[in-house]
């Protein structure tokens, strides 16, 4: 982990309250893993105090990673504000990683959908490519769009639904499911999404025992595991004593059978 002053190289709005933030800080994007985030400061004073976090969504091998976030508060829209050239202060690369099995489908929802390209992009990386599917999902077409064009570059089965009908399948993941991932083939999820959504997605895996690792999201004051905020409980089926898990310090992501899905 390390902390830096990272230069802005692109801002982007990719649609109405949707933004891609292209930074220059080439020794944390050296060691980023696909999973993994890092801690933004919004901006110069105080306010807002605390950090945020964003998935790292994808790194370019020349220093630069990428995060893309929805605009929703005070956090959000300062990081909105900024400028190409300006500076900002980050933290990372924080938290675990996804890790890589040989039969995958990759699922996403909404921003949820952020770190799944990196991880796309280093499965298709390695020597011995996996079989790799991908189902994303978003409320609408504008929100999907923001990033079916980088995913429908890679050449990969790619299925995508929209809670409206406006792109791909009319409905859940979760319906996608049993087209994509047919067959006897042992696969392994990735998910990253609204907590409902993983907790849908966790469950139907888990009834054909197929693996599957989510990326959680909780509110983060500290980002490295002092505040004890980001609590989540864990199911102990491992019978260690845990109650809780915490996402910043045993996470972002979890083997969904050592969550306790509420
Ligand atoms: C590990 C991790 C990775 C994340 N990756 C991404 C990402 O790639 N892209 C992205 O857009 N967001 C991501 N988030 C969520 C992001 O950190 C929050 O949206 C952001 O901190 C909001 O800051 P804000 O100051 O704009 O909002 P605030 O003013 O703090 O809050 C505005 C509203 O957003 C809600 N909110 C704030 N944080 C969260 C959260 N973590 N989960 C759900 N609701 C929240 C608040 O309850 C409130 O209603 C991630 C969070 C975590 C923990
Ligand atoms: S955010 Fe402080 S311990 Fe996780």
């Amino acid at each position: 982990m390390e902390q830096q002053n990272a230069t802005i190289s692109k801002i982007e709005r990719l649609c109405t309250d949707i933004v891609r933030l292209t930074l220059y800080a080439p020794s944390i994007a050296a060691k980023a893993k696909p999973g993994q985030f890092i801690n933004l400061k919004t901006g110069p004073g105080f306010d807002p105090l605390l950090r945020r976090p964003f998935s790292i969504h994808n790194i370019d091998g020349e220093g630069h990673l990428q995060v893309i976030f929805k605009i929703l508060g005070k956090g959000t829209s300062a990081l909105a504000d900024l400028r190409q050239s300006q500076t900002i202060n980050i933290v990372g690369p924080l938290g675990n990683h996804f890790q890589a099995s040989p039969s995958m489908c990759l699922i996403g929802g909404g921003l949820g959908i952020a770190p799944l390209l990196f991880l796309a992009r280093s499965i298709l990386g390695q020597q011995d490519v996996p079989t790799l599917k991908i189902i994303l999902a978003a409320r609408n077409k504008q929100e999907l769009s923001c990033f079916t064009p980088e995913f429908e570059a890679l050449d990969l089965p790619l299925y995508l639904a929209t809670d409206d009908g406006s792109l791909g399948h009319h409905g859940l993941v979760t319906e996608l499911m049993p087209t994509a991932l047919s067959g006897d083939t042992d696969w392994q999820v990735c998910s990253c999404g609204p907590h409902p959504m993983m907790s849908a997605v966790a469950t139907i895996c888990r009834q054909h025992k197929w693996r599957c690792q989510v990326s959680l999201e909780t509110m983060m004051a500290c980002g490295i595991s002092a505040c004890l905020g980001c609590a989540v409980p864990a199911s102990d089926h491992n019978n260690t004593g845990k109650q809780y898990l915490h996402v910043c310090q045993d996470g972002p992501i979890f083997w969904e059978g050592d969550i306790k899905w509420t």
